[in-house]
């Protein structure tokens, strides 16, 4: 069930109602667009006013956390109700979103006071986003205002349009619903392509690869009710490109906000508010908060350039030489820009948790030498091969077993590419204070966990060999020698060993010049 609205208020009434009213296996996915968000304070001192919704509000300000613009996915209840909430403007964002809407609330303030949001590009929008095939479906609206424009416009685009008694204060409102068959003329921007998507009732889903991107890719199957057959070669989950003894959680940000840069950010974000939902102990995982250093001219430029963004205090803000040695726990030569949720986390424990469902089936120790569409199966469902036999089959398969994909789907032509990493491990001194973040700026070191610390990674493209390299670790030392001299001094004979893995990486096409 997807809906769409401007959030808040709207949005906790509506999951209230969900959970007194929706049968139990419903979900409500609601996708709210709201172009200037409220702080959390204010939201807070906001929401405060009804006591009747605390505990959605609770929740709700749980995850409203470092909201920056882009899109956020935030899930409530086991994953019963989704809010996709969409920081931007609402003509520009409904532009981009696919999907079909059941009920729009709308609710951008007053056209005298807002008219650039209610034009003719919202409705079109609207129209194209509404049910069009299902007759007995009728994507219905409801609105605060009665005011002609808005009256008009909906009726442009295909909406039927009823003026009805408001509420409060409202004399009058509007609500009404969209008619399949008209096609507005008079909106020329309109298109309906709408592809027809068979409802899926086979809920079933192979996923090769038990990696982060397996694991995380089952995870959100049997969160919607899909039964999952993780297959995985080795006799754990995450032992090879996710096998580090550790990963970290921060985002890599550009000068100006490009979609690599978004998509990094966004994805950091996510990623934080589902390990907090996954509860793992300390041991496991901790956001320790994460420095990036402007060591040289031109990285302490590129950090200028991030903060003249504006994003989120919570998000990362400029610290002093001074004020990062404090974070640090030990001297630091560079100021630095400052992540305070950022972290790390174990990457075998991180899968376990994500695959801890009864609807996901592991199959560890198992090779999958081919995939196969079964020949008698009227809906051609794939097949598993191991070298036992039958694996497993279902309508749907997920790769994701890094470069072996390409093997598995030889005429797919995956533009997958190879790229070798080391990490060093390294013993943290008993003798000399440790440090309590992550450093980064090309490469990373994490804290000191358990008296070790991790430093990576090298990066060689093309290059297949996890063979443990020595110069690899003198290539990660100097990496640190050029963020953090001094703890370099510390550490430059601390090392352990390595450990280097191949991971599988997408070629990706420069489409847009960051000056
Ligand atoms: C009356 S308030 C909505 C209250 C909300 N329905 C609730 O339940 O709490 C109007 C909201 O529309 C947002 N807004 C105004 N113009 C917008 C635009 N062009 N794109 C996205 N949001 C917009 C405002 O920032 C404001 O939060």
């Amino acid at each position: 069930m997807l809906r769409l609205l401007w959030h808040r208020l709207n949005f906790l009434c509506a999951w209230q109602l969900w959970q007194q009213h929706a049968p139990s296996n419903a979900r409500l996915h609601f996708v709210s667009v709201e172009k200037y968000p409220l702080s959390h304070a204010d939201l807070s001192q906001a929401l405060a006013l009804w006591p009747e919704l605390t505990q959605q509000s609770q929740a709700l300000l749980a995850h409203y956390q470092q909201i920056c613009p882009g899109w956020h996915r935030l899930s409530f209840d086991q994953c019963r109700i989704n809010l996709t909430l969409i920081i931007g403007d609402a003509v520009e964002s409904l532009q981009q979103l696919r999907g079909k809407v059941d009920a729009w609330f709308l609710d951008g303030f007053a056209p005298s006071r807002n008219p650039e949001m209610w034009q003719p590009a919202l409705f079109a929008a609207m129209a194209r986003l509404s049910h069009h095939n299902n007759l007995y479906n009728h994507t219905t609206f409801a609105t605060f205002t009665s005011a002609g424009v808005v009256k008009r416009g909906l009726a442009a685009a295909g909406f039927k349009v009823n003026k009805v008694a408001g509420h409060g204060r409202k004399r009058e409102m509007l609500c009404g619903y969209y008619v399949p068959a008209t096609v507005p003329q008079t909106s020329p921007n309109i298109t309906f392509t709408e592809t027809k998507t068979k409802p899926v009732t086979d809920k079933r889903a192979i996923v090769v690869g038990g990696g982060i991107a397996g694991a995380a890719s089952s995870a959100a199957l049997a969160q919607r009710g899909w039964q999952v057959t993780l297959i995985e070669q080795q006799p754990q989950l995450a032992t090879q490109a996710s096998g580090n003894p550790l990963g970290v959680l921060y985002p890599k940000l550009a000068r100006q906000d490009v979609p690599l840069g978004r998509l990094s950010l966004l994805a950091y974000l996510h990623s934080l508010r589902l390990l907090a939902s996954l509860g793992l102990s300390p041991e496991h995982h901790a956001r320790c908060g994460m420095l990036q250093l402007a060591y040289d001219e031109q990285e302490w430029q590129r950090c200028q350039a991030i903060l003249q963004r504006n994003l989120p205090h919570e998000l990362l803000h400029w610290v002093d030489q001074q004020q990062s040695s404090a974070i640090a726990g030990l001297p630091m030569d560079f100021p630095a820009l400052y992540f305070p949720e950022a972290g790390w986390v174990r990457p075998q424990a991180y899968c376990q948790a994500l695959c801890a469902s009864e609807n996901i089936q592991l199959k560890l120790d198992s090779k999958v030498i081919r995939l196969q569409r079964a020949a008698d199966s009227p809906t051609a469902v794939w097949q598993a091969w191991g070298e036992q036999g039958l694996l497993a089959e279902a309508p749907v398969v997920i790769l994701a077993n890094a470069n072996d994909a390409m093997r598995l789907a030889p005429n797919a032509q995956l533009p997958l590419e190879p790229v070798r990493g080391q990490i060093t491990r390294l013993q943290a001194p008993e003798s000399a204070a440790a440090l309590r973040t992550l450093l980064c700026t090309d490469g990373y070191i994490s804290p000191a966990i358990s008296g070790e610390y991790c430093l990576g990674a090298t990066f060689s493209p093309e290059d297949n060999s996890s063979e443990y390299r020595p110069l690899d670790d003198a290539s990660n030392l100097a990496m640190l020698a050029r963020m953090a001299p001094a703890l370099h001094q510390q550490l430059q004979d601390q090392v352990i060993t390595g450990r280097a893995a191949v991971r599988c990486t997408s070629r990706i096409i420069c489409l847009w010049s960051v000056s």
